[in-house]
């Protein structure tokens, strides 16, 4: 779908977010979570707090999967996806603390196969993800899941681009300082949601999107693979919209 703004195209991304919280709420069930950091999702984010404020909106029952995080990264960073979260969504709504979970930037390295296969153990055993948001990288990554990552990948560390390090570069202060690494979600978890939005804004996204959702798939631009998955939802404004 395209809309003429990212601020009416998150709204509904956001209020059908809301829509299976409620739902889900009034029969005593969870909702499963997938969650994104960078610029994207950040109107989603502030219209769920509205909904929360406004409208009562209750996330006590709702279990959070964030796709990655930097490696190596303390949360307390100003770069820290934890921190992102907690200042752009959590720390603004009624979720458990218990029920929030974020890739460990601090997990020694001898520790992280292990941590990464408990991350999985724990979507699964929360029963999988109901909606996974994901913003795109210039990469084509999803998640953290640069050029090369195959169909199946699950959470574990990764190398990443030099186009996403200089993207990144800003807000390190300095490309030289953006870590290497990460953990990220495996292309295979994410396919794994029953629900996907893909969503992209402004003209700088796109070229990634054409290739993305026209182009053959290929390992080469990892968001490409969500043209075999049966229920994503791309969700773009006109100026990402505007190669297609
Ligand atoms: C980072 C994140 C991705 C995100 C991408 C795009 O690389 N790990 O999940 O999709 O940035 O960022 P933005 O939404 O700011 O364009």
């Amino acid at each position: 779908s395209i809309y003429s703004t990212a601020s009416k195209a998150s709204k509904v991304v956001a209020s059908e977010i809301a829509n299976l919280i409620r739902a889900r709420n009034q029969t005593g069930q969870n909702t499963v979570l997938g969650l994104a950091t960078g610029s994207t999702p950040l109107q989603v984010y502030s219209e769920l707090v509205r909904l929360h404020e406004e409208e009562g909106l209750s996330f006590k029952r709702v279990i959070t999967f964030n796709l990655d995080e930097y490696y190596p990264m303390h949360p307390e960073e100003i770069q820290s996806y934890v921190r992102f979260m907690n200042e752009n969504l959590f720390d603004k709504i009624d979720i458990p603390q218990k029920n929030i979970h974020i890739p460990d930037g601090t997990i020694p390295k001898e520790k992280v196969y292990e941590y990464c296969k408990e991350y999985e153990r724990k979507i699964d055993e929360a029963g999988g993800l109901d909606i996974q948001i994901l913003g795109i990288g210039r990469t084509g990554h999803i998640g953290f899941n640069e050029p090369g990552s195959l169909a199946k990948t699950r959470t574990r560390l990764v190398t990443l681009d030099e186009i996403t390090r200089s993207d990144a570069a800003a807000a390190f202060y300095g490309e030289e300082r953006v870590p290497r690494q990460a953990i990220t979600m495996g292309v295979g978890t994410i396919l794994k949601a029953k629900k996907i939005y893909l969503m992209a804004w402004g003209e700088p996204k796109a070229k990634v999107i054409k290739k993305s959702l026209e182009g053959e798939v290929t390992e080469q631009i990892p968001a490409t693979f969500l043209q075999n998955h049966e229920n994503t939802k791309v969700i773009l404004d006109e100026a990402a919209a505007s190669e297609l």
